[in-house]
């Protein structure tokens, strides 16, 4: 099975940004281990910091991979764009956020993205990517 992970803006940093939130693990050395972890499943991975990129990926994943891992971080909250392409596109998203975006700010309590997810799940740090990977893997 291949499934695509895609990080949004500001999650390049994670490790060094607000570790309180978001812990002290990188996303790089995080996929590592899940490759290690899921060996007979191809993972791919994208992060950008610019809206209409992530949109672009989401189109290309579409073609390629069977499940999408989606934290949209804060374009979650704000892009109609990035929720029209999840609703246009065929791949299933699961939406993924480290932090408990319900227990944070209430401009993090809206998601875009959710209606047209195949599931969200949050608040459980890194392990969330773990998780979703898994939700596909079950299904069948
Ligand atoms: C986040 C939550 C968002 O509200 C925030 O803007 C992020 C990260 C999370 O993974 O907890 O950048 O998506």
């Amino acid at each position: 099975m291949k499934i695509m992970i895609i990080n949004g803006p500001n999650l390049n940093l994670l490790g060094t940004r607000e570790p309180d939130t978001y812990g002290n693990k990188s996303f790089e050395t995080y996929f590592s281990e899940l490759q290690f972890k899921f060996k007979n499943t191809e993972l791919s991975y994208f992060q950008s910091n610019i809206e209409g990129e992530i949109i672009d990926e989401l189109h290309k994943a579409d073609q390629d991979f069977e499940g999408i891992v989606l934290n949209a971080a804060a374009y979650t909250h704000t892009s109609i764009g990035m929720a029209d392409a999840v609703k246009g596109i065929k791949t299933p998203v699961v939406e993924v956020h480290i932090s408990n975006t319900h227990a944070r700010e209430e401009f993090r309590h809206k998601s875009y993205i959710a209606p047209n997810a195949k599931g969200v799940i949050l608040g459980f740090g890194l392990l969330g990517y773990d998780l979703a990977i898994q939700s596909f893997l079950n299904e069948k």
